[in-house]
């Protein structure tokens, strides 16, 4: 039998100003402080390409001059999850402009020698199974971390189909493998990059994104 379609990747629209965003997070001499700013930036924005794939029904409103407006309102619950610890910057932007958002924990971390993800930990909403969800993780370079965090979602169940994916920089090798496993997962992007150099990091990239987040090193 056939393998499924993977859905198409969302990737955000190149304007300039997304480029200049990029351009500022991606050079090694920016300080931490620019570097959060500019990527809470393009976290706002994915966030908002992230809501726009929910599933939305139609709704009439009366405007204040009387007239009916034909409109659309939110058509399921949602809840995010991010994956610990880079994850976790994403959460703001999504507080933002979800108010009360439930967000759930995932804590994986890739072994630094073999690139291989190790599942530590999950806390996640209790009736998450009825709910769409938004996985977040600004990375995605080999795949394996966030096809592990997808099978946690599943074994609690979770649909397939309900989960959307949002991160900042993704490599072309990391998608195909998670999309091998997982093609009814939507994946909301901000660039897709060239590839993954021998230490299975993004190039051109951005390095390693927790470390310039939270201002630590290895
Ligand atoms: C980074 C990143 C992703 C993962 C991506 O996390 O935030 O979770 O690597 O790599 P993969 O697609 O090859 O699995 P890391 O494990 O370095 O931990 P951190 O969140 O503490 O930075
Ligand atoms: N994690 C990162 O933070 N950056 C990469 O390029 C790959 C994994």
């Amino acid at each position: 039998m056939a393998a499924p379609t993977p859905k198409p990747v969302v990737i955000l629209k190149p304007t300039k100003q997304v480029k200049g965003l990029f351009t500022i997070i991606r050079d090694k001499q920016t300080s931490r402080e620019d570097f959060i700013f500019y990527s809470d930036r393009i976290i706002r924005l994915l966030v908002e390409e992230g809501l726009s794939c929910l599933p939305f029904s139609e709704t009439t409103v009366t405007t204040p001059t009387g007239c009916t407006y034909n409109g659309v309102e939110f058509a399921s619950k949602i809840c995010g999850v991010s994956i610990v610890r880079a994850g976790e910057s994403m959460e703001a932007g999504l507080r933002a402009v979800c108010k009360q958002i439930k967000i759930g924990k995932i804590l994986i971390q890739r072994d630094e020698e073999t690139a291989k993800p190790k599942l530590l930990y999950s806390k996640l909403p209790s009736d998450i199974a009825t709910r769409h969800v938004l996985l977040l993780d600004p990375m995605l370079a080999t795949g394996g971390t966030v096809a592990q965090a997808v099978s946690v979602l599943l074994e609690r169940g979770v649909k397939e189909e309900n989960i959307i994916f949002i991160n900042l920089l993704a490599a072309p090798e990391g998608i195909k493998f998670f999309q091998d496993l997982y093609p009814q997962v939507t994946i909301v992007t901000g660039e897709i990059d060239s590839n993954l150099n021998e230490k299975k990091y993004i190039v051109p990239g951005i390095g390693d994104f927790g470390d310039r987040y939270f201002g630590t090193e290895h």
